[in-house]
């Protein structure tokens, strides 16, 4: 398999779900990645098979200084940046007479301003090199309205928007922006579903092929967004949500 040999990716939330099947699925088409997450280095390692060539953080997204530590860390062992994507999340919690304050505000930092972060500390190897591709991972419920879950539907409506302004300022150097907006995708972070019998179902039942999407699934449509088959795409967000967000079903 190719489309990426030699490219540099950079990727959050590597060590789980889509960020581990996105991190294999790079490896996979000959790029060396800086795999990074808020787990140990050593469990970013055992979750992927990773060579010399690559590179395993322990990275909060929350953590500017760490973020400016890591993007060093990548100029003196690789000297440029090919790609990045943004695949670090927590989910919410309730609807907005539930939840706290705190809540909302640590949903925010880590789904909409950790992503921000990153993609404000690799923009000096884009523009400097002139070329490079941002890939943010957001939702398809920051594309339509959903119930229960405000602050995590506000923060992926945010990392749609942030992907899009991203595109406008950067375009004019050959850098793109884009996100993908995956439906209900079987990870831990949905492990809560698991168990959830009837809910489960009619969720599923939403989504036009009536399954729920591989993590394999939606690496795939990151992996197309950073190669240069993507050439002439940015600014877009791309559900691989099964159908979810095209089409309301009667019943
Ligand atoms: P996951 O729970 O399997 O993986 C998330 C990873 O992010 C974990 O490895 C976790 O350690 C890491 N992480 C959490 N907080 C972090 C922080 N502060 N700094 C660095 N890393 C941190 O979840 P999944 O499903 O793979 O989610 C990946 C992205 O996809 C998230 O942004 C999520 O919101 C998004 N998404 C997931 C969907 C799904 O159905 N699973 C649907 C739509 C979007």
């Amino acid at each position: 398999m190719s489309g990426l040999e030699n490219k540099i990716i950079f990727i959050t939330g590597a060590a789980s779900g889509i960020g581990k099947a996105t991190s294999l699925a790079c490896k996979a088409r000959g790029a060396k990645i800086i795999a990074t997450d808020l787990s140990p280095a050593s469990d970013i390692e055992a979750a992927l098979t990773l060579s010399d060539s690559d590179l395993a953080l322990q990275l909060d997204v929350t953590d500017e200084a760490g973020i400016v530590a890591a993007m060093e860390t990548v100029k003196s062992k690789y000297g440029r940046l090919d790609g990045l994507v943004n695949s670090a999340g927590i989910n919410g919690q309730g609807p907005a007479h539930l939840i706290s304050k705190e809540h909302w505000e640590r949903t925010l930092e880590v789904q909409l301003t950790g992503s921000f972060m990153i993609c404000q500390k690799a923009l000096p190897f884009f523009m400097e090199q002139k070329s490079g591709s941002i890939v943010n991972v957001a939702s398809t419920y920051g594309l339509i309205g959903g119930p229960g879950n405000i602050s995590y539907n506000t923060a992926k409506g945010g990392v749609v928007q942030m992907t899009r302004c991203l595109a406008a300022d950067y375009g004019a150097l050959g850098i793109r922006a884009n996100c993908v907006a995956p439906g209900y995708i079987e990870t831990p972070l949905t492990s809560m579903l698991d168990n959830a019998g009837e809910m489960r179902e009619t969720f599923i039942n939403m989504h036009l092929l009536r399954r729920p999407g591989k993590p394999e699934e939606v690496a795939s449509a990151i992996c197309f967004l950073l190669s240069d088959d993507a050439g002439y795409i940015t600014g877009t967000a791309l559900p691989v949500d099964g159908g979810f967000s095209s089409a309301k079903l009667l019943g």
